[in-house]
C-alpha cells in the first residue's frame, strides 16, 4: 500500500489507513472516505462550484455518449505515456477511463468526490472483468488533493476544470502532487457544450444533423425559458473556455503533445443520447435546477414536442465524425 496519502487530521504522509497520529480512514470495504466535503462545496469564489453527481449518476456516461472505440484509442496511448508509475485519475466518475487503463495493466489511484459516481466505477469494473487488485479508491476533493507533495507520477482530471469556478486551483494541487519529472496528462476534444448551435459542428455535420440540432435546441430553450419565467432559474454558467494551455504553460517546465487519429463516425440516437441525459438532469448547465421543478417542466416540455416533432421523432440520429484528440502531457 501506498505511504504518500495526506492524513486528514495531522497533514503528514500516511498509508491507509491508520496514520502514525493514530487517526483512521474510514473505508466501506471499496472506498476510503478521505473527505467529508458535500458534494457541492463552496470553494470561496461563486455560488456553485462543482456539480452534484450524486443525482446525475447513470446519466452522466452510457454507451450512447462515449463510443467505446474512441475511448480506448485514449486509453491505449495514456496507458503508454504512464507507462509503469501510479497514476492519479483525479475526478475519475464512474470510471470511463479508469477501467479500459486497469485493462492495461496501469496502477490507478482513483479519486471522486461522488459515493454514487464511485459505485458505478466498481459496477463498470465488475462487468467488464478488470483486475482491482492495483486501484485504490478514494472520496476526495479535487481543490484539496489528499496526497502528500510529489507523490504520484502521472495525473489526468478529464472533464473537470469547467465544473470548478478556479480551475487553476486545481491545476496547482496537480503539480504538487506530481513527482519532479511527473506528467499531468490532458485530453483535448470536442467539448459538451452547445451542440445545438453548430459551433463545434463542421459543415457536412451541420446538414446531416439540422432535425436533431433544432429538435436540442427547442427542448433546451423551452426548458430554461419556463424555469426562467416561473421559477426565476437559470442555467448555471460553467468555464470550458479557461485556458489551460496557458495556466500549465506558466506552471509547468515542458510539454508532449501526442495527435491521435480518430476518423471515426458514431451515430446516436436523440431519445437514447442528448434526450435521456437532460430527462435525468444530468447536463452540468442544469445542476441548479431542484429535481421535483426539473421532473415537471420536463415532462411538460415533452407533451409539446411529441405535437409539434411527431410521436418517431425522438427515434431522429445525430451523425458525429469524431475528430483527432490531442493528448497533450505538462511535465514538472
Ligand atoms: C464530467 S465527470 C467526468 C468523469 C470522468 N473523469 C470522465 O472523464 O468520464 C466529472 C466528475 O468530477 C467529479 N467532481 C466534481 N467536482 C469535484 C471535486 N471538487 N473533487 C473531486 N471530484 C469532483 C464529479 O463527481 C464527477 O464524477
Amino acid at each position: 500500500m501506498y505511504n504518500f496519502f495526506k492524513c486528514p487530521d495531522c497533514k503528514k504522509a500516511m498509508t491507509l489507513p491508520l496514520c502514525s497520529c493514530r487517526y483512521e480512514i474510514s473505508c466501506d470495504g471499496r472506498v476510503y472516505k478521505l473527505t467529508d466535503d458535500p458534494y457541492i462545496i463552496n470553494d470561496g469564489f461563486t455560488d456553485i462550484k462543482y456539480i452534484g453527481f450524486e443525482e446525475i449518476g447513470e446519466y452522466y456516461s452510457n454507451a450512447a455518449f462515449f463510443n467505446k472505440t474512441v475511448i480506448d484509442k485514449k486509453c491505449r496511448n495514456i496507458a503508454k505515456i504512464t507507462g509503469t508509475g501510479i497514476l492519479l485519475d483525479l475526478a475519475c466518475g464512474d470510471g470511463l477511463y479508469t477501467v479500459p487503463l486497469l485493462k492495461r495493466g496501469v496502477n490507478i489511484i482513483a479519486m471522486d468526490i461522488s459515493d454514487k459516481m464511485l459505485s458505478l466505477l466498481y459496477k463498470r469494473a465488475e462487468s467488464a472483468e478488470a483486475d482491482i487488485s492495483s486501484l485504490v479508491v478514494c472520496r476526495a476533493n479535487a481543490l484539496d488533493i489528499p496526497l502528500v507533495d510529489g507523490s504520484v507520477d502521472a495525473v489526468m482530471a478529464n472533464s473537470l476544470l469547467h465544473l470548478i469556478s478556479k480551475p487553476e486551483k486545481v491545476i496547482n494541487e496537480i503539480y504538487r502532487v506530481l513527482k519532479k519529472g511527473g506528467k499531468y496528462i490532458t485530453i483535448e476534444d470536442k467539448p459538451d457544450a452547445d451542440i445545438f448551435n453548430g459551433q463545434i459542428l463542421n459543415e457536412q455535420e451541420n446538414i446531416e444533423n439540422k432535425k436533431y440540432c433544432e429538435m436540442v435546441g427547442y427542448v433546451q430553450n423551452k426548458y430554461f425559458q419556463i424555469l426562467k419565467e416561473e421559477y426565476g432559474i437559470s442555467d448555471t454558467k460553467h468555464g470550458w473556455l479557461f485556458n489551460q494551455k496557458k495556466i500549465c504553460g506558466e506552471i509547468f517546465k515542458e510539454k508532449d503533445i501526442y495527435m491521435i487519429p480518430m476518423g471515426y463516425k458514431t451515430e446516436n440516437i436523440f431519445k437514447d443520447s442528448f434526450l435521456y441525459r437532460m430527462s435525468g438532469k444530468g447536463y452540468s448547465y442544469q445542476s441548479a435546477v431542484p429535481p421535483d421543478i426539473h421532473k415537471n417542466v420536463f415532462e411538460r416540455i415533452m407533451i409539446d414536442f411529441t405535437e409539434i416533432y411527431g410521436d418517431n421523432a425522438t427515434n431522429t440520429v445525430y451523425t458525429e465524425y469524431e475528430s483527432d484528440v490531442e493528448i497533450a502531457v505538462y511535465i514538472k
